[in-house]
């Protein structure tokens, strides 16, 4: 037997109710800011996320899916692919090959859609996992930089996470500087790494020479005494960075979004600059960031683009739905009426019935002529179907249908024009 691939998996029935309601409330959220869709390819240069999302980082040096395509000729070698492990990558690559700094204002897009990470799969970790994600970009005179934009965007997370009815969710929120500071901070860090780093695993030794910030990403539990006593970044911000942020916080508290400071979140993703965040949540054990997100302010350059600041974030949709209160079975929506089609001639009857129902937003299962009545009760039953309507010879004479509500057995004769409303009714 073929099974799915490690790492991904079906979406089955009932439970896409689930990812269905999340998704509905995400796009009603979004519109209300103003977020556009925006649909990249999931298939995309490998360069670009080398360039972006860092070769130093997790996601590009050890969990790509990526391969060397056939060239056109046969003996020729092609371009490198990637299964896009992120959208924020995509997205700034879209934004400088469509010229959409030529659009007025920033650009605000949203995305739903699969990623693709090769990690070790367990509890809300996959391989192929899904996002769903904006980001506000534009040029720095449409007010991309401003910490308004950073502001709106984690109000409108908090707006979403509330809506969804997700409790708990704790915002935490850190600075990682700018271009201008990071090399003095580069230079404290490497310095304070000195001492230890022998000590330290294989990753974070060439973490400490190649991209320090990097040892921050580390797990190994025997280096976290030592990450813990490295400098903080808060001390190293320069002041347009400290400003940005300090009225990141302002607005955020004049809104009422709860937050927790905390210098040691750096992200794993090598784009960031200025504010950077995770929302958390208890439920979730290992892999508890439900979302993750930040500033990419120089990203736009590093693509080969015009300065275009931009914030954004990603939901991990997968964790979302694990924390979501609302059950699979209580979204998904059951069948109005089963239609009983009775005796031979009795489909193409029940099938005039079912579209008229459908045009009432109903929601109608079709039976079969060849089933006995008793069948088709027992099938209306265990489909949770609220209403059996039978359509026999008789009742398509009299131009009016038996109903029977299943939950009470109750059974009455209703002329066809009425029906639609009755089964509304109740
Ligand atoms: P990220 O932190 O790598 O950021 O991913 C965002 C979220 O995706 C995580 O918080 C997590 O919920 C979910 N996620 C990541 N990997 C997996 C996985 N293997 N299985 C299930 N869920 C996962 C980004 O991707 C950035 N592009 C976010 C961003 C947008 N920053 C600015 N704009």
């Amino acid at each position: 037997m073929i099974k799915s691939v490690r790492g991904t998996r079906d979406l089955l029935p009932p439970d896409t109710a689930q990812w269905n309601f999340v998704e509905a409330a995400a796009r009603d959220v979004f519109r209300t800011y103003n977020f556009q869709e925006i649909r990249t390819p999931v298939l995309e240069d490998l360069s670009l996320f080398q360039r972006s999302v860092g070769e130093e980082t997790d996601i590009v040096s050890k969990e790509m899916f990526a391969w060397q395509d056939r060239g056109r000729a046969e003996s020729e070698k092609g371009q490198w692919l990637a299964l896009r492990p992120e959208n924020t990558a995509g997205t700034v690559r879209a934004y400088i090959e469509h010229k959409l700094w030529e659009r007025p204002g920033v650009q605000k897009l949203f995305y739903i859609g699969p990623q693709f990470r090769r990690e070790r799969p367990q509890k809300g970790r996959y391989r192929q996992f899904y996002q769903i994600g904006a980001e506000a970009i534009g040029p720095p005179a449409a007010g991309s930089e401003s910490p308004a934009r950073d502001a709106e965007v984690l109000e409108m997370l908090a707006t979403l996470l509330d809506r969804l009815g997700i409790q708990d969710w704790t915002l935490q929120l850190n600075s990682v500087g700018c271009a201008n500071d990071r090399p003095r901070y580069h230079q404290a860090l490497r310095a304070a790494l000195v001492p230890a780093v022998a000590k330290m695993c294989d990753d974070c030794q060439r973490r400490a020479v190649t991209n320090p910030l990097r040892v921050f990403d580390c797990k190994v539990p025997e280096d976290q005494p030592i990450i813990a006593k490295l400098p903080s970044i808060a001390d190293y911000l320069d002041d347009s960075c400290r400003t940005h942020f300090t009225e990141v916080q302002r607005i955020l508290t004049a809104l009422s979004v709860p937050f927790v400071l905390n210098d040691r979140l750096v992200r794993g993703l090598d784009y960031y600059e200025r504010t950077a965040f995770e929302f958390t949540h208890g439920s979730l054990g290992a892999q508890n960031a439900i979302l993750g997100g930040g500033r990419y302010d120089g990203l736009s350059e590093t693509l080969g683009g015009p300065r275009a600041p931009g914030i954004g974030f990603a939901i991990g949709e997968d964790r979302l739905i694990l924390s979501l209160k609302e059950t699979a079975e209580a979204l998904a929506k059951k069948p109005d009426a089963y239609l009983a089609p009775l005796g031979p001639g009795m489909n193409a009857e029940a099938a005039k019935l079912a579209r008229d129902l459908r045009h009432h937003d109903l929601i109608i299962e079709l039976g079969d002529e060849s089933f006995r009545l008793k069948k088709s009760l027992e099938t209306a039953s265990k489909i949770g179907a609220r209403y059996v309507v039978i359509v026999g010879e008789n009742e398509v004479k009299a131009d009016a249908f038996a109903l029977k509500k299943l939950s009470t057995g109750e059974q009455v004769t209703v002329p066809r024009a009425e029906l639609a409303a009755r089964i509304l009714s109740a």
